[in-house]
């Protein structure tokens, strides 16, 4: 362990399952003394954990590199310390070595799968360039150092856990297969570790986490090869978890064990995001989804008769290659056929290296662009409509924050709601019954049912 502590700011752009990489990336570089700090400007290293999802995303990371390469000038005219640069991430793993050339001033490249190796790589990154974008034989997991109950209470009461990386689906838009890989799970045992000691630093609700987790197959402690609803099933068992979710699933893996648990384990939050991308069959086709909107229907069907409690989520693509107008209006339909309670929009963008991106018919940004507005639109009336259904009921709510005012708390619903709390001793950590009393832009508010059960009572004796 070194002496004197550095400083680490690692700024994570796109999905959890990055959240999640930074957090290890930390655990990774705390025994060689660096502890966290909330901003570059005193970073001794900077680590921008990337994705490279859609143009936007990954062009933000340049701009960005723009802006350390300057800090570090200003600091070293000022007399200051140095600043090492790293880029980690997808687009790491996407454009490697490139990102050299693109980005002078870059130290470090790190893809998804050989971060574990941070404190060797930025050992060798003191003398020259280093990049790692490799796929190791060695399990990452496996040599990534645990948190300590400190940093876990400090990242709050819901915790991600990834339990299977990487993607075979090959969805002709996607970068993901590319980026992170085949599909790889974890082992059982390895993840019950992780979960026990999440729940044993204090954490309630865990995030079991995949770029496609219901095809999580991993190997069992009977040697058999378990399936999501049986891992879900053994987490629950963790004394101290009370709420467990996952993401992000895929249609097609669905399978009967999973439903099941939706309906059988009280821990399992009745939230599901199930992206569609589409609702129209051809241009479900050409996406390579392996499902229709029929098949999607049914199986809403199916989960929704197993758990009818169910607030739904899901990712939409507009202006696919080729999609007409008849195919946008499937879209718009198969929403309102479902009804989501929050979702995910996107306009097409053409990535490099999928084959969409080099399919005829392209759409023009204008059309992309309106049809996008036209998704929104219908989705957010839906959003509210499940806000304000939820206006009157009780529900438990796990408070992970303070709230945006002095006295106040903020938790999330079970269908991932944040929800707002004027009132005394509320804990962070705690899971507390309250009741919805309104229904904000983004937030509801509420009170909690032992409170207002107490009040009405005191009224009562008044009265
Ligand atoms: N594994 C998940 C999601 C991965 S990426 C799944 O199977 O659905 C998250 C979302 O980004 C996708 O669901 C999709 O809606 C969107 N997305 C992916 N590639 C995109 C692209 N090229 N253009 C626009 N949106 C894209
Ligand atoms: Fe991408 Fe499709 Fe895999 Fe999801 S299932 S990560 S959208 S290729
Ligand atoms: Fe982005 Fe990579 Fe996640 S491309 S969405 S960070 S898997």
């Amino acid at each position: 362990m070194n002496s004197t502590p550095k400083k680490l700011f690692v700024r994570s752009y796109g999905c959890q399952m990055n959240v999640y990489d930074a957090q290890r990336m930390a655990d990774a570089l705390a025994p060689e003394g660096y502890v966290e700090t909330a901003s570059a400007d005193d970073a001794d290293l900077v680590i921008l954990n990337t994705c490279h999802i859609r143009e936007k995303a990954a062009e933000k990371v340049y701009s960005e590199l723009g802006r350390m390469r300057e800090l570090r000038t200003e600091r070293k005219a000022n007399g200051g310390g140095d600043l090492t640069i790293a880029v980690a991430g997808c687009v790491a793993q996407a454009e490697g070595a490139e990102i050299m050339k693109r980005a002078r001033g870059v130290d470090l490249v790190v893809g998804p799968q050989s971060y574990h190796r941070l404190p060797d790589l930025l050992a060798k990154a003191k003398t020259g360039k280093v990049v790692d974008t490799d796929f190791p034989v060695e399990d990452k997991f496996a040599a990534l150092p645990a948190a300590s109950r400190e940093k876990t209470l400090a990242r709050g009461p819901a915790a991600f856990l990834t339990v299977q990386e990487g993607c075979d689906k090959f969805c002709t838009f996607c970068v993901v297969p590319y980026t992170r890989g085949a599909e790889v799970s974890r082992s059982v045992a390895q993840i019950v570790a992780e979960a026990e000691r999440l729940a044993d630093h204090g954490v309630r609700e865990i995030s079991l986490l995949g770029q496609n987790v219901n095809a999580f197959h991993g190997e069992g402690p009977d040697g058999k090869v378990w399936g999501l609803g049986r891992l879900l099933e053994r987490i629950a068992k963790i004394p101290g978890v009370a709420r467990l979710r996952y993401t992000t699933s895929h249609p097609r893996d669905m399978d009967d064990e999973l439903i099941a648990a939706h309906r059988d384990l009280k821990e399992l939050m009745p939230y599901l995001h199930l992206p569609v991308q589409s609702g129209s069959d051809r241009i479900l086709g050409m996406m390579n989804r392996g499902h229709t909107a029929a098949d999607y229907l049914k199986l809403i069907d199916r989960i929704r008769a197993a758990q009818p409690d169910l607030a739904l989520s899901s990712d939409f693509i507009t202006g696919f290659p080729g999609e007409t107008d008849e195919d946008f209006e499937a879209t718009m339909d198969l929403v309102r056929k479902v009804g989501f309670a929050s979702t995910f929009s996107f306009k097409y963008s053409a990535r490099p290296g999928t084959p969409a991106a080099d399919m005829d018919a392209q759409v023009p940004e204008q059309v992309r662009s309106m049809r996008l507005y036209a998704l929104q639109a219908l989705l957010e009336e839906q959003r509210q409509a499940f806000n304000a259904s939820c206006v009157g009921r009780e529900m438990d709510v796990l408070f992970d924050r303070k709230g945006r005012h002095d006295g106040q708390v903020a938790g999330r619903s079970p269908y991932l709601q944040p929800v707002q709390v004027e009132a005394d001793g509320i804990g962070i950590g705690d899971v507390v019954t309250v009741r919805i009393l309104s229904n904000g832009t983004n937030s509801l508010f509420g009170e909690p049912v032992d409170t207002a059960a107490r009040t009405n009572s005191r009224m009562e004796a008044v009265a």
